[in-house]
């Protein structure tokens, strides 16, 4: 039997396999070739099976020798084949942190904040120092009849009042509205006296587009009515209110016509040491209320109209009108 192998032989296979077995577990690239490893090495067809199958040739004193060294190599093989896989785990694990890492160092993108377009602010403002009159705020549509727009505030059809605010008609006796005045007309429909309302809106006039023109712009409207209102009420209402938006400015009245106000006034501020017209006004016309079906020996109250667009450019010393609808960020961000 001089090829039967010996104890040293099978010792020295052992050792071989278990430096070959470092080797390859330290290269397996994955948690799959680790399995495939622990298959080859100690599974029931591997390597330490085949080397063991030669033991039962040594002589019986021997086998438990190499019983117990194929014991301390087959821990020392699963103790690698653990480590390993712990240590592969470990490296995708930073891997996958490294990859997916926020750098909170980065500036965030920068998101301008908006703020109010002046036209806005004023008209907030404006509405703010009447409410604080005691006036609330009502509205009307932009789309309105003739009859609204211009019969119904004693502006007939061949008046040549109508000359100065031609307007864009629409089919169907429509009309873009000139002025926020049909919203007096709307509100007494609707609401007896005592009324106190302003409405803020935009409005529209055939108007070629210049530095003071635009054919679309934006008015408020005041209205008051009651038992007793005359000419003072008016006058202290609207000083009262220009004081407040310009500053203690000087204010005059002067006279004037509106086909719904008699007597009618328009108004001046002195700004910067000119005379400035900013708003027009007067007693509502007897024969506006008697188209309401108000009485006007019990009824009377004022009216007045002003232009927010012209509100906004004295305030802000604009110089041109048409830099409030073009929407220049270098322009609007300064106010
Ligand atoms: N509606 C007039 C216009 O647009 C402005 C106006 C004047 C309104 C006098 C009024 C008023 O309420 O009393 O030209």
């Amino acid at each position: 039997m001089s090829n039967a192998p010996t104890l040293a032989d099978i010792t020295g296979q052992l050792e071989a396999l278990e430096a070959d077995a470092a080797a390859a577990i330290a290269d397996a690239a994955d948690a799959a070739a680790l399995e495939q490893l622990r298959i080859d090495l100690l599974g029931k067809k591997g390597k330490l099976s085949g080397v063991l199958g030669a033991m039962g040739k040594l002589p019986g004193d021997q086998r438990p020798l190499v019983g117990q060294r194929a014991n301390v190599l087959k821990a020392q093989v699963q103790g690698l084949l653990q480590e390993r896989q712990t240590n592969l785990k470990q490296a995708a694990m930073e891997a996958r942190i490294a990859s997916e890492t926020i750098d909170i160092t980065l500036p965030a993108s920068y998101r301008p904040p908006g703020h109010r377009h002046p036209l806005l602010s004023t008209t907030d403002d404006i509405v703010d120092i009447f409410c604080g009159l005691g006036y609330r705020v009502v509205e009307g549509p932009d789309i309105e009849t003739d009859h609204y727009n211009f019969s119904a505030l004693n502006i007939p059809e061949d008046h040549p009042a109508r000359d100065m605010q031609d307007t864009f008609y629409l089919p169907g006796e429509r009309l873009l509205r000139t002025h926020t005045s049909p919203v007096q007309i709307r509100h007494l429909e609707a609401n007896p006296p005592p009324v106190r309302v302003i409405a803020p809106g935009r409005v529209y006039r055939r108007d070629a587009v210049d530095a003071t023109h635009s054919p679309v712009f934006h008015q408020v409207e005041v209205l008051a009515i009651d038992e007793g209102l005359d000419f003072s009420h008016l006058r202290g209402t609207v000083t009262e209110f220009l004081r407040t938006f310009f500053g203690d400015l000087p204010v005059r009245f002067r006279a004037s016509y509106f086909p719904f106000t008699e007597p009618s006034a328009e108004v001046d501020v002195q700004w910067r040491g000119r005379w400035l017209e900013v708003m027009g006004c007067g007693m509502v016309d007897p024969a506006v209320l008697e188209g309401m079906g108000l009485d006007p020996e019990r009824w009377s109250g004022f009216a007045a109209g002003l232009g927010v667009e012209r509100f906004c450019m004295v305030r802000h010393g604009i110089d041109d009108i048409r830099r409030l609808f073009t929407s220049d960020l270098r322009f609007l961000e300064q106010f």
